[in-house]
């Protein structure tokens, strides 16, 4: 049986083994998916140790995405974008490196009926998370994606850096002040704001009528994102439960060539989540 793995510290509450396990029964595929602690100083060596354990891939989580990605002898285009890779393929070449969190927002945002085309987008945030929605989110053809951050030269390094990839797309950045008078139809967060029980200090008028509200955390009750954008106006809210099973589907594509049906698991997965004390 083909063995995979998420390398992680910590791990142990780490949802993905439950999420392949389920596409691996609903798809026929004979595959096993552990979640393994690696410990901080010796991602490298876990990894190595899988391998010749006879390991085909893995996914990797925090604290050891930029390891990941350093440690692979290729890279897809998405994690050079990313600068940072949450899935690795091994095979006769060595390890290849690819990064399925942002196609992993941009297809729950599709799922959940969001239109991007020709939308005006506010990325909160100017870290990992935010740099892996960008090339995805601009590939969409949003009319503007503004990128504000609590430090805003963070979003104006990212805006620069991104500018020729938006082409059509308009790309702005701020600090949180300045979206006072802007109005947007999807704000998503990547600001990892709510880990703290935090939101962005977002002005009144940022949501047009009829806009979404996502959040890419996500926790058993509405984040406090979420609250906030509802106080707002808000007409639609999400939270980022729907992206990380849309972005497990996608490494297990990458992996077995087969899509596994996302809706059913999702579904399993919030179930779980709400029974959870
Ligand atoms: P991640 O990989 O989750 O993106 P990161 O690279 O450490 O983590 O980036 C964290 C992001 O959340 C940053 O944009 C950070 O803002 P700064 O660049 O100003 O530090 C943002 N952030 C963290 N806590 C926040 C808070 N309480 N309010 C607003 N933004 C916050």
């Amino acid at each position: 049986m083909d063995r995979y793995a998420v390398f992680g510290n910590p791990i142990a509450h780490s949802k993905s083994p439950f999420i392949h396990a389920r596409f691996a029964a609903l798809t026929g595929q004979p595959l096993s998916y552990e979640a393994l602690l690696a410990p901080r100083e010796g991602f490298a060596g876990a990894v190595a140790a899988f391998r010749a354990a006879g390991g085909r891939g893995a996914n990797v989580t925090v604290p050891f995405k930029l390891e990941a990605f350093a440690l692979a002898d290729r890279r897809s285009a998405r994690a050079a974008a990313a600068g940072a890779a949450n899935t690795l393929i091994f095979d006769a070449h060595g390890i290849t490196a690819d990064n399925t969190d942002g196609v992993g927002l941009v297809r729950d945002l599709q799922q959940l009926g969001c239109p991007l085309e020709g939308r005006r987008v506010l990325l909160l945030g100017a870290g990992g998370a935010a740099r892996g929605a960008l090339l995805p989110l601009l590939a969409e053809a949003p009319s503007a994606l503004t990128i504000a951050n609590r430090t805003p030269e963070k979003a104006a390094a990212l805006a620069t850096e991104f500018q020729p990839e938006g082409r059509a797309c308009a790309l702005f950045a701020c600090g949180f002040e300045a979206l006072s008078g802007s109005t947007f139809d999807l704000v998503i967060n990547a600001t990892s704001s709510s880990l703290s029980d935090d939101a962005p200090p977002l002005p009144a008028g940022v949501y047009a009528p009829g806009a979404w509200a996502y959040d890419m955390m996500y926790g058993r009750e509405e984040t406090r994102f979420m609250l906030a954008a509802r106080e707002l106006g808000a007409e639609h809210l999400a939270d980022g439960l729907g992206m990380l099973v849309e972005q497990a589907a996608e490494s297990f594509f990458i992996w077995r060539g087969v899509r596994p049906d996302t809706r059913t698991v999702r579904a399993e997965l919030r179930a779980a989540l709400q029974q959870a004390s």
